[in-house]
């Protein structure tokens, strides 16, 4: 594919990988891209890679514009392996000896990622380069998301280069955020709430820094998914909100079960909440990939979790979730724990526990039921979602 000029002399060398469907746990069922540029100035240079087994399109789509050993230096905002795998071939096709630059810490995390001794230079926050008629700031962003994170400004053209920030896992024919329209959004929130969501208070410092520098910002450059060069400050408008995690009145019904005693359970606490006028969802968790679940907690207030014992333990998916889960830290939510059990009906407490740990509000006591659900049973579970809905409609009042 051609490269796209996406602004004059700066061009679009990433490459877009289609088919990819898991991205280590998030379900990417529209693929991604990993995005890298390439600046022509009186100095040429590439601001981040792609992931290995796709270095040689890469290296393409840079010959079709110019012959790669007059890049003269590689900047790499992030050294995670989908912009960084590429490095080494790379490097031995502009020059081994051509200067990478990157943070403090990038430079310590390309040497353990990489064997070959490069000619690793790191920047300062806020330093300046110029490389001809334009100069670039380089912005440390430390865990955002990663400890080597930054992004790089390009004045001239107002062009924030942002590594994983503002990005979505979202692989199209499109390049720009005026040309998918608000569908877009959905991507970016899951993107957000996959990847992000844990250092949302860091979040929300950098867009107040970045907002104080008054950087004239008129293109994001993430390196995934689509250039917001429409609306920027939609996409940061967003992240502000969704940094704040302001819950809604919202709940999620997330389960798993093994002879349905534990769905007919979740079937009557949504209908509890839904008779309550609250906006709730029921997600199987082996119907629901984790990832799409998460994107729904983003903006929840209630999330209630049910699982049968297996074991004397939680049901496997339900572990597995309340890991991911646990992981990306999630605030301000009311909480619930439920479930069927045969004997020794260990999961309710098991699910409280962990809820607990994510410093959540849960709701005491869980709700267990032995065996299957009669209508006492039913009428319990009901009853917990309108307890639940009840505590919702207070907290938002
Ligand atoms: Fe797209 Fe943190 O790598």
């Amino acid at each position: 594919m051609k490269p796209i000029e996406i602004a004059e002399g700066i061009y679009d060398v990433g490459v877009t990988d289609w088919n990819i469907r898991d991205f280590h746990g998030y379900s990417t069922y529209l693929g991604t891209t990993y995005n890298a540029f390439l600046i022509l100035d009186e100095k040429v240079v590439l601001i981040d890679t792609v992931k290995k087994p796709h270095a040689d399109q890469h290296l393409e789509k840079i010959a079709q514009i110019i012959d790669p050993k007059k890049i003269d230096m590689v900047i790499s905002n992030h050294t995670e392996m989908d912009h960084s795998g590429a490095i080494p071939r790379v490097m031995h096709r502009i020059g081994e000896d051509k200067p990478i630059l990157c943070s403090k810490m990038g430079l310590k995390n390309l040497s353990m990622h990489f064997r070959q001794k490069y000619n690793y230079k790191s920047v300062e926050n806020t330093e300046k380069l110029s490389i001809g008629k334009r100069q670039l700031t380089f912005l440390e962003t430390r865990m955002v998301h990663w400890p080597d994170s930054m992004f790089t400004y390009l004045e001239k053209d107002g062009i924030l280069f942002s590594s994983d920030g503002f990005g979505q896992h979202y692989a199209g024919w499109e390049k720009f955020d005026d040309q998918v329209g608000d569908a877009i959004m959905a991507h970016a929130k899951k993107y957000f709430a996959n990847i992000l969501l844990l250092y949302s208070p860091k979040i929300l410092k950098l867009i107040d820094a970045v907002s104080q520098a008054k950087l004239d910002i008129r293109m994001i450059c993430p390196d995934h998914g689509i250039y917001w060069r429409k609306e920027p400050e939609k996409i940061l408008n967003a992240y502000v909100q969704w940094s704040k995690q302001v819950p809604r009145k919202k709940a999620l019904v997330i389960y798993d079960t093994m002879w349905e005693s534990t769905e007919k359970m979740a079937g009557a606490i949504a209908a509890g909440l839904i008779e309550e006028e609250i906006e709730t969802m029921v997600m199987h968790l082996r119907k629901w990939h984790r990832s799409d679940i998460m994107t729904e907690v983003l903006d929840a207030g209630a999330v209630i979790v049910g699982s049968p014992t297996l074991n004397n333990g939680l049901f496997p998916t339900v572990a597995d979730f309340l890991t991911y889960m646990k992981g990306l830290k999630p605030k301000n939510k009311i909480a619930g724990a439920f479930g069927s059990y045969g004997w020794s009906g260990e999961s309710v407490k098991l699910i409280r526990q962990e809820l607990q740990s994510m410093k959540l509000e849960v709701l005491e006591p869980g709700l267990r039921i032995q065996y299957i659900p009669d209508a006492d049973g039913i009428q319990a579970c009901a009853d917990f979602g309108k307890r639940i809905a009840q505590r919702l409609k207070a907290q938002q009042a």
